[in-house]
């Protein structure tokens, strides 16, 4: 795995496709002096991403591919990654599949956060399916990414209660503000072991 030395930091992609807040959150974050990761870069998929601003605000460099040719783009993904001295991947609501090939080229090196307690709900609709399922509880996940959909090593998890009023759109707020929690300890846990 990538070292962290405490000298020099982590330098770190963003990749999202939506409204951004972990991106956020990850930026706070990577501007502690504690944080091992520094962002360098932001990678979008969507054009009218919300949280492109950030990028905006906070100096970060950005990117839009639209994945309209998966295969094109992320040759083209690679190439800047690799130009930009990318050496770690953090997705981030980033609604696309990457390729066998592109997480081959940065293999244990890309990590994702999921909204709901893995194995259980991988893709789409997970606060959906465990308020019909009547869970008790739901929450979100942070692991690594490997070819087969949010399957790879789970790196944190955190659990979320679900009351009986809840909805999906009340059980994804009280999961998102989790996930902020989560995400950067998560990193954390990556690269120092705390
Ligand atoms: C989060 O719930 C994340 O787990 C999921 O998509 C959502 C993205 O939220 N993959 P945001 O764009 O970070 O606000």
């Amino acid at each position: 795995m990538i070292k962290f030395t405490g000298l020099s930091k982590v330098n770190t992609a963003i990749f999202i496709s939506g409204t951004g807040s972990n991106f956020k959150n990850l930026i706070k974050f990577s501007l502690l002096k504690k944080s091992p990761i520094k962002i360098s870069l932001l990678v979008s998929s969507n054009s009218q991403a919300k949280g492109l601003k950030y990028a905006t605000k906070y100096k970060i460099k950005k990117k839009i591919f639209k994945f309209k040719n998966q295969l094109v783009d992320e040759k083209k993904i690679l190439h800047y990654l690799k130009k930009n001295k990318i050496n770690f991947i953090c997705l981030a609501g980033f609604m696309k599949i990457l390729s066998k090939n592109f997480i081959k080229n940065f293999k244990g090196k890309i990590v994702n956060i999921h909204p709901s307690l893995l194995p259980k709900y991988k893709g789409l609709n997970t606060h959906y399916r465990a308020i019909k399922n009547k869970d008790k509880f739901s929450g979100c996940t942070v692991h690594y990414v490997t070819s087969k959909l949010d399957s790879g090593k789970i790196i944190l998890q955190k659990k979320v209660k679900i009351i009986k009023k809840d909805t999906p759109f009340s059980l994804a707020k009280k999961v998102l503000k989790n996930e902020h929690k989560i995400y950067p300890k998560a990193i954390m846990k990556i690269f120092t072991n705390l």
